[in-house]
């Protein structure tokens, strides 16, 4: 029987270049004029899943994007494994940022990757991740190694919040009944070192408008005497943290889980090069929270963030302006056990109570999710462990992740089963960011592992 790394090497190149066709539609899901191209990646993932050996493949509707599911059902007595993953992309700005547009997929080297790198918007996260879910199916059924079944649900509004998701996994719960849930949407330590992701942070994203005068005034003539809403705005925002980098909302923290000491002292023990992790941000110290380390500061602990902050004048040259209007868009990544949707009301609350006199402030909500985490003695976890040591030869390393993926939390509580994240990217592959990447040695890695995965699972659900 050819094994999976021989049935790679033979197709290595037509893997990539499909890959590569998919990574050419823009389907960029927070952005309507790209509608059409999201729609037609949902088509060429049904496709491609076709191809690869799914017999029921369909693009279910929803009140959003379309979702891709399919499936393959070997036996019923067997397990069955749900794959998740996504097809829409972040919009790919500031474009002047990329070395190649970001929807002309190249192959480069760098340093982290020496075979080669993809460089694309969506390369790492999640079009690559996902087609090494359809390319190991391909390599399952192409020489009958499919030991269980499996059934793939990809959707098109994760970088936006998966609303239609949500609403898809409460009126099918029958059709996405499975044993354990895979995912690749996140990163490992490094190519030499594996990790299995076993937590996600939550998050509540919300937008807020402060408004002082009725239209854009003179600084000169009323500058002093009414106030600025970017001045207040920011002040408003700078009083969110105190000098320990504590946020201040009252209630912020009164629901984290805090982990003892032997937790925090296990979870130092993962390899983090602190001075690499500088150079690689041209930065000259880390920053954050007192009395946490920067594996814990984007791990275990909640944040909040500006993403984006605007008003007045921006344009060439000076205007003297005194804006009517000033907007933040501010992230809080959530733990365990804050609950998104009390947090924003907290968040709320709090902005709209230190509202200076001469302001009025708006607090609009947007999307959310709660935190994830893990066991590492389920079964989905040893199989993970298992295929790692028997691809990488050593054992992957249980880390929690910072990144958020909110639907998780909601198919625990709705499909009743665990999620096991097998994630293949490195945090240095600027996923968000312009020059996105995904190492093609990372790429046939995961294409290897995963059928590892599912040969594990099955025999240890006997
Ligand atoms: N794949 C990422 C999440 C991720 C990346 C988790 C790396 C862990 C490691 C996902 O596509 C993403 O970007 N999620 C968003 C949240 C979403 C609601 C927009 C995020 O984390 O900002
Ligand atoms: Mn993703
Ligand atoms: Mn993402």
């Amino acid at each position: 029987m050819q094994s999976a790394k021989d049935y790679i090497q033979t197709n290595k190149d037509r893997f990539l270049q499909e890959l590569i066709e998919l990574l050419k539609i823009p389907s960029i899901s927070a952005d309507s004029a790209y509608k059409n191209a999201v729609i037609e990646t949902a088509q060429a993932v049904r496709d491609r899943l076709q191809e690869a050996g799914c017999d029921a493949v369909e693009i279910c509707e929803t009140p959003g994007y379309p979702i891709v599911y399919g499936e393959k059902m070997v036996d019923p007595q067997l397990p069955t494994v749900l794959v998740y993953g996504h097809y829409d992309v972040q919009p790919p700005d500031p474009l002047d940022l990329w070395h190649s547009p970001p929807f002309e997929p190249v192959i480069k080297k760098t340093d982290k990757h020496p075979d080669g790198a993809i460089f694309a918007r969506g390369a790492c996260d999640d079009k690559g991740q996902m087609y090494m879910h359809v390319k190991a199916l391909e390599y399952m059924t192409q020489t009958g190694q499919l030991p269980c079944n499996v059934k793939f649900m990809i959707e098109g509004e994760e970088e936006v919040g998966s609303e239609s998701l949500g609403w898809f996994v409460e009126r099918n719960q029958e059709k996405l009944s499975n044993d354990v849930i895979l995912i690749s949407d996140t990163g490992m330590i490094a190519n030499d070192i594996p990790s299995i992701t076993t937590g996600l942070r939550g998050l509540s994203y919300v937008e807020v408008e402060v408004t002082g005068p009725n239209r854009d005034l003179h600084s000169g003539l009323y500058g002093g005497a009414v106030a600025n809403p970017i001045n207040v705005l920011t002040k408003m925002i700078a009083s969110l943290h105190d000098e320990n980098n504590h946020i201040t909302i009252p209630g912020f923290y009164d629901k984290v889980e805090e982990l003892s000491l032997e937790e925090r002292a296990k979870m130092a023990e993962a390899p983090f090069d602190k001075e690499a992790y500088k150079q690689a941000l041209d930065i000259d110290d880390v920053y954050g929270e007192k009395g946490y380390t920067t594996n814990e500061r984007n791990s275990i602990r909640p944040t909040l963030d500006v993403n984006g902050i605007w008003g007045g004048y921006i344009g060439e040259g000076a205007k003297t302006v005194i804006a009517s209007k000033a907007y933040a868009k501010i992230s809080m990544r959530l733990v365990p056990d804050q609950n998104w949707e009390e947090i924003t009301e907290l968040f709320k609350n709090h902005f709209e109570s230190i509202a200076p006199q001469g302001v009025t402030v708006q607090v609009h909500p947007h999307h959310g999710g709660q935190a994830y985490v893990t066991p590492i003695d389920s079964l989905g976890y040893r199989a993970a462990s298992k295929a790692y040591e028997a691809t990488f030869g050593n054992t992957p390393i249980p880390q929690r992740s910072g990144g958020s993926i909110p639907i998780v939390a909601l198919f625990e509580k709705e499909l009743k089963s665990k999620t096991i994240l097998m994630g293949f990217g490195l945090d240095s592959d600027a996923i968000h960011s312009p020059n996105e990447h995904f190492g093609v040695w990372n790429y046939l890695k995961g294409i290897e592992t995963i059928p590892q995965f599912y040969h594990y699972f099955t025999k240890m659900s006997n």
